[in-house]
């Protein structure tokens, strides 16, 4: 494992390993020597941030960059005044990146007073052609462009770019790889997500994902399984098994597998107390996963399932491979089997010809179903998409209207379906210790929501069983009854 090598004992006077991940760990002692004068320099610890945007994915591949940078000597802040800052985008919907535009701005500012910052950038909106122009072109105080394929060379970028005195960049197109045992470092020490896989094959026709993160690759599952017990033999006590479509893991391995099998697998992991996935697509959710999430005593009872819009119509034009009616049979199967089960969702409201029926159909969904609680999005285009291509855009103050009622209308049924635990006792995950009321500890239910209660910090990472007092519209409440 990677944090059995010293990287003092690395000779960087030879020629850089061509194996992954040698290669890297020989360019983090390379750029460790240069964190060293850097710190004589400024007489004090260099310090790094790392700014996420985005997803789960892009959260965990912030720990490894964190990680890297921490190895070679940098000390983390969430201050953006800091030696070394890099932004992992989004660019999901297109507010993401103007978020990160906005920032840049900012940081230009800072860096003219402090120029050995470092600046870098990574993630999903730099595999988009018109963004690395843009930053080429009028963002040439940016010293390092990576994108998501070759996220597992950011040593070596990184070294590259300390030598260089002008911009590096590099992005590429697609990869096949996916390079094991390197560093990381987790944001909380209980919990972590663990990648499954990466890339998606579904290409949604909303949806820019499959273009900036490539094909579906899986992780092997011994590979998995070793990551989580390293985990929870550091401490961490809950993982978030990822991906985009969790459902279809295996399918493209050697040795096919499927994620039911995966699930029983982590289940069997002495230590381990929870276990959480997400994404699941609908159309590749198997009665298998459903019976596995049954069996396994340790899979949270919830399930992350983006509905996108309730029209059939819709939904053939999003190319989602599934109908209204089909979403809900799933619903109903999913609670026959497991009745206390939370449902949550992601809708989009106002995608290329979507009518007031339409709309009335999602909304007709959300009623039927209730979910515990959804996020909801105003369509935004995605060019390359095919539905950017699509005419019949639809108004914005047509789909804000829109957005308004569904965004209600979730409330209310959360609101609903949160007090209806009022009262009763349930097993929580204590987290860590409130942050403005130190007597206080956070904890969280298996259905993802959050608790209150007195206790001390010594309890996080225990299950205990929590009695919910009161329901604070998205929050309780409680009490311990007792150690469980
Ligand atoms: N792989 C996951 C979703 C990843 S993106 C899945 O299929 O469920 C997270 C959410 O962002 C999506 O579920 C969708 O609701 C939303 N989204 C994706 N593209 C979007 C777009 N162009 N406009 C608005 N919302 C979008
Ligand atoms: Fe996007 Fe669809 Fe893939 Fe999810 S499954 S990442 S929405 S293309
Ligand atoms: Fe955004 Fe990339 Fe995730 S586009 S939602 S960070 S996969």
């Amino acid at each position: 494992m990677y944090n059995e090598i010293d990287l003092d004992k690395i000779d960087i006077a030879a020629e850089p390993p061509a194996e992954e991940p040698a290669r890297q760990y020989y360019f983090m002692a390379k750029c460790r020597k240069y964190v060293q004068k850097l710190e004589e320099e400024l007489g004090r610890k260099p310090v790094c941030c790392v700014k996420t945007f985005g997803c789960q994915m892009n959260a965990r591949d912030s720990e490894k960059l964190t990680g890297i940078l921490t190895d070679i000597g940098y000390e983390e802040t969430e201050d953006e005044h800091a030696d070394f800052v890099i932004y992992n985008t989004c660019t999901v919907r297109e507010n993401a990146n103007n978020k990160v535009y906005g920032r840049l701005g900012y940081l230009s500012n800072y860096k003219k007073k402090n120029p050995h910052m470092m600046i870098a950038l990574c993630g999903c909106m730099m595999q988009e052609e018109q963004v690395v122009e843009k930053i080429q072109k009028s963002y040439r105080f940016v010293n390092l462009v990576f994108g998501t394929h070759n996220i597992y060379k950011f040593a070596e970028l990184l070294y590259n770019s300390m030598e260089s005195g002008s911009m590096i960049m590099d992005i590429w197109k697609e990869t096949d790889k996916i390079v094991e045992n390197l560093p990381n470092k987790r944001k909380f020490s209980f919990k972590s997500g663990v990648n499954i896989m990466f890339g998606c094959n579904n290409f949604c026709s909303y949806c820019i994902v499959p273009y900036v993160r490539g094909r579906e690759r899986s992780r092997k599952p011994e590979e998995i399984i070793r990551e989580i017990k390293a985990l929870v033999a550091d401490g961490v006590c809950e993982v978030m098994l990822l991906g985009q479509n969790v459902n279809s893991y295996g399918k493209n391995l050697e040795n096919p597998t499927g994620f039911a099998d995966l699930l029983r697998e982590v289940n069997k992991i002495e230590g381990l107390k929870r276990i959480r996935f997400m994404t699941s697509h609908p159309k590749d959710l198997s009665d298998d996963l459903i019976l596995a999430m049954k069996e396994c005593d340790k899979v949270c009872k919830h399930m992350h399932l983006p509905l996108q819009s309730g029209s059939s119509r819709i939904l053939q034009n999003m190319n989602r491979h599934y109908d209204k009616n089909q979403y809900l049979a799933l619903v109903e199967k999913l609670r026959h089997a497991i009745p206390d089960i939370a449902l949550t969702t992601d809708i989009i409201v106002g995608f290329p010809g979507e009518t007031k029926e339409d709309f009335m159909e999602t909304l007709d969904v959300v009623k039927q179903v209730e979910f515990d609680s959804a996020f909801t999005f105003i369509y935004s285009k995605r060019t390359g998409t095919p539905a950017a291509a699509m005419e019949n855009q639809v108004a914005e103050e047509e789909v804000k209207e829109r957005f308004d009622l569904l965004l209600k209308t979730v409330q209310q049924i959360s609101a609903k379906k949160a007090s209806a635990l009022e009262g009763k006792t349930v097993e929580v995950l204590a987290e860590e210790e409130n942050t403005q009321d130190s007597s206080l500890m956070t904890g969280r239910l298996s259905n993802n929501s959050i608790v209150h209660f007195k206790g001390t910090e010594d309890m996080t990472g225990k299950l205990l069983q929590v009695k919910l007092t009161e329901c604070k519209g998205f929050y309780y409440l409680g009490e311990i009854v007792s150690n469980a």
